[in-house]
C-alpha cells in the first residue's frame, strides 16, 4: 500500500476528516462557518468534516468568524504536507502560490477543492490530469457562477446530452452596466459608477468590463462540457467600454438587447469559445437576465434549452458550492473510494480562430448624407458575399446614422467589408460593429 492508499483507508475508518483551509477571505470565513454546523455537513456527508488549520497572511487580523488563534499558521505547505490534512481547500485566489500548492496536495494524494477561476483556467487541465493519474478528487464548483450549480450538473447529470452549445452571462458587474444603460439611459462611465457605488464593481473594473473574468469561467465550463482542454487563452475576448447608450437604443428597435456573451459550441469535432458584446433578441431567454444576475443556457439534441442562473459571486454562495464539493468528496472517502472512479479525462481539440465564426453582424455607419450612398455601401457587401439583412438611416443631416444587420457572414469577410468602408471617403465612422447571437 503507498501513502495515499493508506491515507485513504484510514480515512474510511475515521468519524471525521480533517480539513486545511488556504485561505480565509471573504469565502473562506463563509466556508468555516458552514462546517461548523454539524448537523448540516455530517448529515449529508456521514462524517463530520473538521477544520484542523487554516493558513492567512495577516494572522493578527481581525476575522468577522470567531476562530480558535492557535489554528492559523502563515506556512501554507505546512497544511498540504500534513500527514492529518484529508482535504485541502484553496481560497487563496490567484496563480501562485495557489497552482504550486494544489498540485503539491493533489501529489501528496489529497483531495481538493478550490474555488479559483483563475487557477483552473489556466491549469485545469493540468491538475485534472494530475488528479486522475493520482486518483484523487479536484472539485472546483465554486470557480464558476458562486452557488449556481454548472460544473457538476453540466458534467455528469447532462453528460448524455451532447452538449452542443453553452451561452452564458457570467459576469455580474458587465451585466449590471449595460442593464442600467439600458433602462436609464445612462453612459457606459455613469453605469460602472454606480456599479461601484453599489458594490458591483471593483475600484479596478479591468477584469470584468473587458471580459477576462468571464473568459476564465468560459474555459472552465467549455471544458465541462466538452471534455476537453480549454484554457484562458483559446477564448477570444472583447468587452463592454465601447457600447454607448445610441448602440442600446437603436438595438432596441431593432428588436434586441445588448449582452456580454460568454459563448461555447462544438461543431464537428471543433469548439468556440468565445467572450463579446452581442444583440441578442428582446424574447431570448438571456436577455431579460438583469443588474447583477449570471445565467447559463445549456443546449444539445434531444435535451432543448436547459438553464441555470442566480447572483453569480459572493462569499455567502460560493461557500455553498465549495462546502458540496467537500460533502460528496467527504462521501466518497467515507466510503474508502480516495478518487473518482473513471476521473476526469480532458482531451484537446481545436478551438476554432474567431474570424472562422459564422454569425450575423450589426453595424452602426456615420455615412454623409447624399443620394447614392447606400447603394455604394450596400456593394461593398455584396462584393464580400455578407448580405444585409435589413439596412435603416437612424438620422438625418449632413452625416447620417445607419445601422445594419447582417445574415450569418464569416467573420473573415465581415472584417473584409469594414476595412473597405474605412477606405471610403463617404463613411465617416463605423462607431460600433457587434455579433448577433439570435440561436437559443
Ligand atoms: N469573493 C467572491 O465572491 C468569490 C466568488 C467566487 C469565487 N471566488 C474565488 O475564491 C477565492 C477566494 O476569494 P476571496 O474573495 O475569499 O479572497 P480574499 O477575500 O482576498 O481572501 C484571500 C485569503 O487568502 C489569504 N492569503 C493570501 N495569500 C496567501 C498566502 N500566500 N498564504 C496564505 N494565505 C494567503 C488571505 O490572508 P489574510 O486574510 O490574512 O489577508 C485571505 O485570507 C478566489 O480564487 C476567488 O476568485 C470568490
Amino acid at each position: 500500500m503507498d501513502d495515499t492508499e493508506n491515507s485513504a483507508a484510514s480515512a474510511a475508518q475515521r468519524s471525521f476528516l480533517s480539513i486545511g483551509l488556504l485561505g480565509f477571505g471573504t469565502v473562506g470565513a463563509h466556508v468555516y462557518r458552514l462546517l461548523q454546523d454539524e448537523t448540516l455537513v455530517a448529515a449529508r456527508a456521514g462524517v463530520s468534516l473538521r477544520v484542523k488549520k487554516i493558513a492567512v497572511l495577516h494572522p493578527a487580523k481581525a476575522r468577522p468568524v470567531e476562530v480558535p488563534p492557535a489554528i492559523f499558521t502563515t506556512d501554507p505547505s505546512e497544511i498540504v504536507a500534513s500527514p492529518d490534512v484529508d482535504i485541502v481547500v484553496e481560497l487563496i485566489g490567484g496563480l501562485e502560490p495557489a497552482h504550486r500548492l494544489v498540485l503539491e496536495a493533489i501529489e501528496r494524494g489529497k483531495a481538493v477543492v478550490t474555488a479559483n477561476k483563475q487557477l483552473m483556467a489556466t491549469h485545469g487541465p493540468e491538475l485534472l490530469g494530475k488528479a486522475e493519474t493520482v486518483g484523487v478528487e479536484l472539485g472546483f464548483e465554486g470557480s464558476v457562477g458562486g452557488g449556481i450549480p454548472l460544473i457538476k450538473p453540466i458534467r455528469e447529470s447532462l453528460a448524455a446530452a451532447r452538449i452542443r452549445a453553452v451561452t452564458a452571462i457570467l459576469n455580474g458587474t458587465t451585466n449590471y452596466i449595460l442593464t442600467r444603460m439600458a433602462a436609464e439611459g445612462w453612459t457606459f462611465e455613469a453605469a460602472l459608477t454606480a456599479a461601484q457605488r453599489q458594490g458591483f464593481a471593483e475600484a479596478d473594473p479591468r477584469e470584468d468590463i473587458e471580459g477576462h473574468d468571464a473568459a476564465a469561467k468560459l474555459a472552465i465550463l467549455a471544458s465541462a462540457a466538452f471534455g476537453c482542454q480549454v484554457t484562458n487563452d483559446d477564448v477570444y475576448r472583447e468587452g463592454i467600454a465601447s457600447i454607448t447608450p445610441k448602440d442600446i437604443a437603436f438595438a432596441k428597435e431593432l428588436g434586441f438587447a445588448i449582452k456580454l456573451l460568454a459563448i461555447a459550441r462544438s461543431q464537428d469535432g471543433e469548439i468556440e469559445a468565445r467572450v463579446h458584446p452581442a444583440l441578442v433578441p428582446l424574447n431570448h431567454p438571456l436577455a431579460t437576465v438583469a443588474d447583477e444576475f449570471n445565467a447559463v443556457l445549456v443546449d444539445g439534441p434531444g435535451l432543448g434549452p436547459v438553464i441555470f442562473s442566480g447572483r453569480g459571486a459572493g462569499g455567502a454562495p460560493t461557500a455553498v458550492a465549495v462546502v458540496g464539493d467537500l460533502v460528496a468528496i467527504g462521501t466518497r472517502l467515507r466510503l474508502g473510494f480516495r478518487g473518482r472512479p473513471g476521473g476526469v479525462h480532458l482531451v484537446p481539440m481545436r478551438v476554432r480562430p474567431i474570424e472562422e465564426v459564422v454569425l450575423p453582424c450589426y453595424l452602426s455607419l456615420q455615412v454623409i448624407d447624399r443620394p447614392g450612398v447606400f447603394a455604394r455601401v450596400a456593394s461593398v457587401f455584396g462584393d464580400e458575399q455578407v448580405s444585409i439583412a435589413s439596412i435603416v438611416q437612424k438620422s438625418r443631416g449632413a452625416v447620417a446614422d445607419v445601422v445594419l444587420v447582417t445574415h450569418d457572414a464569416p467573420e473573415r469577410a465581415v472584417r473584409r467589408v469594414l476595412a473597405r468602408l474605412r477606405e471610403m471617403d463617404v463613411v465617416k465612422a463605423i462607431p460600433t460593429v457587434i455579433r448577433v447571437e439570435a440561436t437559443i
